[in-house]
C-alpha cells in the first residue's frame, strides 16, 4: 500500500494556485466573492476563462442549488477580475480553512483588492426589502474562526488589526456614487451567525442590541482571512428580509432570492463603478 504524503494547508493553496496559473495565466488586479441570488454581475464581465471548482486541486466544491460553483476569470470596467460564482458557507459543513481556502488562492493568483456580497437579514428598523447596506464594521458570532491554529506566516501576522476591516476609501467612494445615482444605500455593521436557520425573534432582539443592522451566514470569514494578508475589502448586503420588531415574518428562501434579485442592478453599478476607479 502507497502512503500519500501529507500536503499541508500551504501546500493545498500552492497546489491550486499552479493548476490555476497552468490554465490561466494573466495578472489579476481583484478578486470578487459574490452571495446568494446576486450572481447577475458575472454578466458584465468579459469572461476569458471559467474553471469548475470540481477540477482545481484542494478546492472546496459547492452544494447549495442557488450556487454554481466555477472561478470566472475576465474584465471588468477595464480591470483583471477573478470571480467565484458560488461560495462556501460554514453550515454546508465545511471548516473554516475551506470556506477561506480560495481567498488565500486569489491572493497569490495576485489580487489587490476584495469586493464581497451578501444576502442578509435587516435588523435595523429603517431598512426595507431590496435595499442595500455597505459594511462598514461586522460583529462575528461564527463557533470558529479561520485563522485558528498554527498562523501562515507567509501570509501574515498571528494577531491581525480588525480596527478597520472594510476600506474607508471604498466606503466613501461609494456612497458618493450611490447619492449620484440617488439610490438609497445605508451603511453599517454586519453580524453573521453559522445558521443554516434562520433566527428566533429573541435572537434578532439580541443582534439588534449588541449593535448590528443586518445579519447573515457568510462573508466574515473572508474578510476576516483577507485582513490577515491586508488586502482592502469593499463588502455589501442585500436586504432580503426584515428582522426588526414588528416586521419579522417566516422567511422562505424564494423570497429572499426575488428581494436579492430587486437590489442587484445597484449594487452591481456600485460595484462597477467602484472597480473602474481603482
Ligand atoms: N438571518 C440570517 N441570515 C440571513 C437572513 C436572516 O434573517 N436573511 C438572509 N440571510
Amino acid at each position: 500500500m502507497r502512503i500519500e504524503p501529507t500536503i499541508s494547508y500551504s501546500q493545498q493553496i500552492q497546489h491550486a494556485v499552479d493548476d490555476i496559473l497552468g490554465k490561466y495565466d494573466h495578472a489579476i488586479d481583484l478578486g470578487i466573492i459574490l452571495g446568494t441570488g446576486l450572481g447577475q454581475l458575472i454578466q458584465h464581465i468579459q469572461i476569458e476563462k471559467e474553471i469548475p471548482y470540481e477540477e482545481i486541486p484542494f478546492f472546496p466544491v459547492s452544494t447549495v442549488e442557488s450556487h454554481k460553483g466555477k472561478l470566472i476569470f475576465g474584465k471588468l470596467s477595464g480591470k483583471s477580475v477573478v470571480a467565484m460564482q458560488g461560495r462556501f458557507h460554514y453550515y454546508e459543513g465545511y471548516s473554516m480553512k475551506e470556506v477561506t481556502f480560495p481567498v488565500r488562492v486569489m491572493k497569490k493568483l495576485g489580487i489587490k483588492h476584495l469586493f464581497v456580497s451578501n444576502a442578509a437579514g435587516g435588523l435595523n428598523p429603517e431598512y426595507k426589502i431590496g435595499e442595500l447596506m455597505i459594511i462598514n464594521d461586522h460583529i462575528d458570532l461564527f463557533p470558529e474562526n479561520p485563522l485558528r491554529g498554527k498562523n501562515l506566516e507567509e501570509f501574515g501576522v498571528r494577531f491581525p488589526d480588525m480596527s478597520e476591516p472594510y476600506d474607508q476609501s471604498l466606503i466613501t467612494s461609494a456612497l458618493d456614487i450611490a447619492k449620484r445615482d440617488s439610490m438609497n444605500v445605508h451603511q453599517g455593521v454586519y453580524a453573521a451567525v453559522q445558521g443554516p436557520n434562520l433566527e428566533t425573534k429573541a435572537e434578532y432582539k439580541y443582534l439588534r442590541t449588541i449593535g448590528a443592522d443586518a445579519i447573515g451566514m457568510s462573508t466574515i470569514p473572508e474578510v476576516i482571512v483577507a485582513r490577515h494578508m491586508e488586502l482592502p475589502v469593499f463588502a455589501i448586503s442585500a436586504i432580503t428580509d426584515l428582522c426588526s420588531p414588528g416586521n419579522i415574518k417566516k422567511v422562505k428562501i424564494e423570497e429572499v432570492l426575488v428581494a436579492a434579485a430587486k437590489a442587484e442592478p445597484g449594487m452591481g453599478l456600485i460595484i462597477k463603478e467602484l472597480i473602474a476607479k481603482l
